[in-house]
């Protein structure tokens, strides 16, 4: 069996060369899901790269990438396959015509593969290309479908009853995500190799901000990774996520904004945090703490 990747250090250095920038726990688990053919169940708040992740590793491995946007609902025909019903019942309009068809021959023309509409679980496992299969957002699903998913994931294998069973041509390299709004199935957490994505260390965060925004200075993204720090450390609803750490700084850049100072924060923070109650303690820490935020630094 051949390996997407050879090493630990070659994923993190393919990511970056797709503008991710993983960590080392990042890195590990990817290559690890490659070698051992399992599932990485990512975790973690909004916002922190978890979605990216997958769209990266089938970039950088040059696979394609098939998604399953899970949503509260979504059942087996949405997320594996369904028969696609106006073709068939053209098809018996046509069949009816002729005296000779049987409705056996019928049924069993109108339940081959000319009219199996695959769905993303179905495509990704019958693919002949390597494939990364994304499945977002798993915590929205209901626990039958959930069931479902699991099935598929430790067989790699789809039963239809008309059909019989599509066994994989290739195991894809999964990534399932949550939001953790609900606890998952002991059963599907243990199939998966469980990585958790937590905001990034200052540092990784300073460097995703400079590869991400074009034309920020080293100051002001060091800048910019510390504030944020300082923000999340607060009591909040909603802590700032990476896509808001770039938003805001992409503000900053626009007004052209060098150098931070209690003003500007106070004035954009509102990019960064989005509920009155939560921008009104930053406002406070920032007016508490200006010197430590605030202050020309020689970085
Ligand atoms: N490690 C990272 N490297 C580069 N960009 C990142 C990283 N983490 C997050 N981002 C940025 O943050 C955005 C939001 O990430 P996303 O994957 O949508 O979050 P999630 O799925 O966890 O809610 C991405 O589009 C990406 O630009
Ligand atoms: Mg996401």
């Amino acid at each position: 069996m051949t390996h997407r990747f050879e090493t630990v250090d070659a994923v993190r250095e393919g990511l970056r060369s797709v503008d991710y920038l993983a960590d080392e726990s990042i890195a590990g688990v990817a290559y690890l899901a490659d070698r051992l053919a399992k599932p990485v169940l990512v975790e973690g708040p909004a916002g922190t790269g978890k979605t990216q992740l997958a769209k990266s590793v089938a970039e950088m491995s040059g696979s394609r990438l098939i998604r399953l946007q899970c949503y509260e609902g979504i059942d087996e025909a949405k997320a594996l396959y369904e028969w696609n019903y106006k073709k068939q019942l053209l098809r018996i309009q046509v069949e009816k015509g002729d005296e000779d068809a049987s409705w056996t021959e019928i049924k069993d023309d109108i339940f081959s593969d000319e009219f199996l509409l695959p769905r993303p679980l179905m495509e990704a496992i019958t693919a002949d290309d390597p494939v990364v299969l994304l499945i977002d957002e798993v915590d929205r699903v209901e626990l039958e479908t959930e069931a479902l998913l699991l099935e598929i994931l430790s067989d790699y294998q789809v039963s239809i009853p008309e059909l019989g069973t599509i066994e994989a041509k290739q195991i894809p390299l999964v990534f399932l995500t949550s939001n953790n709004t609900r606890e998952l199935s002991e059963a599907l957490k243990r199939r998966c190799l469980f990585l958790h994505i937590d905001y990034p260390e200052m540092d990784r965060e300073k460097e995703i901000v400079l590869t991400k925004v074009p034309d920020i200075s080293e100051k002001l993204a060091d800048q910019v990774a510390r504030i944020v720090r300082s923000v999340r450390q607060l009591e909040l609803k909603k802590h700032p996520s990476v896509s808001e750490t770039l938003d805001w700084a992409r503000t900053l850049v626009l007004l052209g904004i060098d150098h931070i100072d209690e003003k500007d924060a106070i004035d954009t923070v509102n990019i960064l945090l989005k509920y009155r109650s939560d921008i009104d303690k930053a406002i406070k820490e920032f007016s508490s703490n200006s010197p430590a935020h605030f202050e020309e630094t020689s970085a």
